[in-house]
């Protein structure tokens, strides 16, 4: 072991992100190195970043800016700083983020950051290295294994890539194919969690309900296996999945939120647009009546499922009644939460290329009327708590003293006095209120 350096590493994108930022950490933990939140005091400097939109690239480049003077400041110091790119804008962009930020010694795409330990001892003279291929081999039979959770919830990805194509999207450029891991892999990775505290888990992947890792049979196994599996480990009382595709709603996915108690009644079911022409061009390939017939059919499994959403406006053609037809969709469903997005057009993606793109002004205005509708969707769905009684798992202290911070079975979010005994259990707690960005509870 080196004498110990440290490392900083700043998350932008999805939960995908999140959980692969934690595993390159981890990764370059036994080559001395330890995580900092002092940005200045950072020997590696890592922004694993997303390319969805426009904005959440631009966030990178002027990071990139300021992170040129820590360099500069450091150099001076006689400190070497290694900046790295990782993520989906490296992937995306490769080079091309060398020539618009020169201080830049390392980019290194989603699917060969295992590589990092060997790039960085790698790295000399010669300049900026590049690891953006998509390499046959799995990465997560590279990594070390994953290290004990810091929290009672934690995120496993067990799918990544994706091979639906929707014409706005680029993360079957930058993610690569779909690619479910073995169902030994998820499991032994959840046994270590369950086993550091962990009681939630959250099932990540790009198109989560695609998943079908290869069974112990050798045959393929389905998600709703994979639940039924990880349900048997002891200590593990609630499971999540995200993101879903409608296409891949399966009846026996459905069924699943009936028959398997752990698995948590809140389900992200991405819709997009609620006008069906819109839909085919953005190549969803399902339509609102038969998004609608899953809502209906996943109701009567576990009626009080609650539902959350993706929503994009002004994709290229949207007129004024098919933007109506999305906040018709958005009542007929009542989601408990929603994200809604200005399309952005993104290079090499068929729609950035369509007719009709829609004037920045007009996507702002159905923007704020969209999430004027979800606002007070979400507002009524947490009001209907107040007076009521959930479970919360504590995951962490609060921002008060005296206070801790956990989550509802519906992901809501709680503050409530509690002893800090009470951090990885799940307690009965009464919603006494709302306030902006979460529920206010009184443990029972
Ligand atoms: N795999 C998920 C979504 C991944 S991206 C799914 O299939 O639904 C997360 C969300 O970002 C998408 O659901 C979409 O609403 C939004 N998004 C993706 N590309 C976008 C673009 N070019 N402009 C605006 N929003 C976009
Ligand atoms: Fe992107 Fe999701 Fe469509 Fe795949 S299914 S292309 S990740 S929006
Ligand atoms: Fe962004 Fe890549 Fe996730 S583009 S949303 S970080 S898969």
């Amino acid at each position: 072991m080196t004498a110990s350096k440290n490392i900083f590493i700043k998350t932008f994108g999805c939960q995908m992100n999140v959980y692969d930022s934690e595993r390159m950490a981890q990764s370059l933990a036994p080559h001395g190195y330890r995580e900092t939140t002092a940005v200045e005091e950072a020997d590696i400097i890592v922004l694993n970043t997303c390319h969805i939109r426009e904005k959440a690239v631009e966030k990178v480049y002027s990071d990139l800016g300021r992170l040129r003077a820590i360099k500069g400041a450091r150099s001076r110091a006689g400190k070497d700083t290694i900046i790295t790119v990782a993520g989906c804008v490296a992937q995306a962009e490769g080079a091309e983020i060398v020539r618009r930020a020169p201080i830049v010694d390392l980019i290194v795409g989603p699917q060969s950051y295992h590589r990092l330990p060997e790039l960085i001892a790698r790295r000399g003279s010669e300049g900026p290295l590049i690891a953006t291929q998509f390499p046959e081999e799995d990465k997560f039979r590279h990594l070390p294994q994953r290290a004990p959770a810091k929290r009672a919830s934690a995120f496993l990805s067990v799918q990544e890539g994706c091979d639906k194509f929707c014409t706005f999207c680029v993360v079957p450029y930058t993610r690569g194919a779909e690619f479910s891991r073995p169902v030994a892999a998820v499991e032994a990775e959840a046994r270590l969690l369950a086993a550091s505290g962990v009681r939630e888990l959250t099932l990540l992947g790009q198109n989560v309900n695609a998943y079908h890792g290869q069974g112990e049979d050798g045959r393929p196994t389905s998600l709703a296996q994979l639940i039924a599996r990880l349900a048997e480990i002891s200590g593990i009382e609630r499971l999540r999945y995200t993101t879903s595709h409608p296409l891949d709603m399966t009846p026996e996915l459905m069924a699943a939120h009936r028959q398997q108690p752990k698995l948590m009644p809140y389900l992200h079911l991405p819709l997009q647009s609620g006008c069906d022409r819109v839909l085919t061009a953005m190549k969803r390939r399902h339509t609102l009546a038969t998004y609608l017939a899953l809502i209906d059919r996943l109701r009567k499994e576990r009626a009080d499922l609650a539902f959350s959403t993706d929503l994009i406006v002004g994709f290229p053609g949207e007129t004024d009644r098919d933007f109506a037809a999305t906040l018709a969709a958005v009542e007929r469903v009542g989601f408990a939460q929603a994200y809604c997005f200005k399309f952005s057009p993104r290079p090499g993606t068929p729609a950035a290329t369509l007719p009709g793109q829609v004037p920045e002004v007009g996507k702002a205005e159905r923007l704020k009327r969209l999430q004027g509708l979800l606002q007070s969707q979400q507002t009524a769905f947490n009001s209907s708590w107040v007076g009521r009684t959930l479970p919360v798992l504590f995951e962490r202290e609060g921002r008060h003293r005296g206070q801790l911070w956990g989550r509802t079975p519906y992901l809501q979010a709680v503050h409530a006095a509690a002893a800090s005994s009470a951090l990885g259990r799940i307690v009965e707690v009464e919603i006494e209120g709302l306030s902006a960005n979460s529920l206010a509870g009184r443990v029972r």
